[in-house]
């Protein structure tokens, strides 16, 4: 049995952008505790557990040459399918190949899975595959935590006030909100209608009048926050929570806003001056919180009157089916 979330163990997770692999080298990567190698190979992007039969050399120490992947040792060369095209020395190829894993390339991202019969694909939400949206992709390094803490920590609106006042919520002044708590059979969502001119300094610079914010998780584990205004979405940001290992979370990060005047690259450079900063302070109290909770081996979750999709994010990374529902409540955000 594995120790992550069975959504998460069986789900595809992105493990590079197309970006960086284009610059030629073999990228080492980690999906739950399994050092795999990403690279370009001669029949596209590559995959493959990062061990050498051979030696068990890993492969990502080596380099792409005429489009398979050399070991750094004895110069095994291996396909995109793992097969050994090359042993130096020899007249035929070793029969002993690496063990590739599936790939799938879509919205410019590698994806992989480990899952012994993979599911379909990689569920993208809305908007990174749609028209009208500039938008940019932001591979973040990974930084301890705990996998689903870090998926809640981005959807939870109950913690800018402490960790980011000013900046995400005003820290002091709290505005009463109504909430609709969706749960579907895929996905849930948490949508907070605001109707208030924001006061913290992020919200003012990059909305004007927010209407509405909401806050969704698809599994395996995927978080997206959205912001509307009376134009309708605002701003998306989906991060792609890639368990790397045991609280070892790799984020990937997809920013999307409307495309307009605003010439893209300057908002690119205003989200990540304000996410850098927000950024920094969420992974301080996710490492500071990992680490809280080893200290008592396990953890313990008290599931308050704000912690409205935290069953959810937890049932559907789990593999499990919850029963659509849907609620309203009111809170003060
Ligand atoms: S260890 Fe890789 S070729 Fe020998
Ligand atoms: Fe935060």
């Amino acid at each position: 049995m594995s120790a992550y979330p069975k959504a998460v163990a069986e789900g595809w997770h992105p493990v590079a952008t197309l970006k960086a692999l284009r610059k030629g080298k073999p990228l080492a990567r980690r999906l739950m505790g399994k050092p795999v190698v990403v690279f370009q190979s001669a029949d596209g992007p590559a995959v493959l557990l990062d061990r050498c039969p051979h030696r068990n050399m890993a492969l990502s120490r080596g380099r792409v040459r005429e489009g398979a992947i050399e070991c750094p040792y004895h110069g095994w060369r291996f396909a995109q399918d793992g097969r050994c095209v090359l042993t130096p020395g020899a007249e035929e190829p070793a029969r002993h190949g690496a063990t590739p894993l599936p790939v799938i390339e879509r919205a410019g991202i590698i994806w992989t899975t480990l899952a012994e019969r993979p599911n379909a694909g990689p569920t993208l939400p809305h908007p990174i595959e749609a028209d009208g949206f500039d938008s940019f992709w932001w591979p973040i390094k990974p930084t301890r935590a705990r996998l689903l803490d870090a998926v809640e920590n981005l959807l939870d609106p109950a913690h800018p006030h402490f960790l980011h006042p000013g900046i995400v919520r005003s820290g002091t002044a709290r505005n009463p909100v109504e909430a609709t708590v969706r749960v579907a059979h895929d996905y849930a969502e948490a949508r907070y209608i605001e109707n208030t001119q924001a006061q913290a300094l992020m919200p003012r610079v990059m909305e004007g009048k927010r209407v509405a914010s909401i806050g969704r998780f698809f599994p395996p584990s995927t978080g997206q926050v959205a912001f509307e205004n009376t134009k309708g979405l605002k701003l998306s940001i989906t991060v792609f929570f890639v368990p790397e290992a045991d609280e070892l979370v790799r984020p990937l990060a997809h920013l999307a806003t409307q495309s307009g005047v605003i010439p893209p690259i300057f908002k690119e450079i205003m989200l990540r001056a304000f996410d850098m900063v927000i950024l920094a302070q969420d992974q301080l109290a996710l490492r500071r919180q990992a680490e809280d909770i080893a200290a008592f081996g396990a953890p313990k979750y008290a599931v308050g009157p704000l912690d409205v999709l935290f069953p959810a994010i937890h049932a559907l990374a789990n593999g499990e089916t919850p029963a659509p529902s849907e609620r309203t409540l009111r809170m003060m955000l």
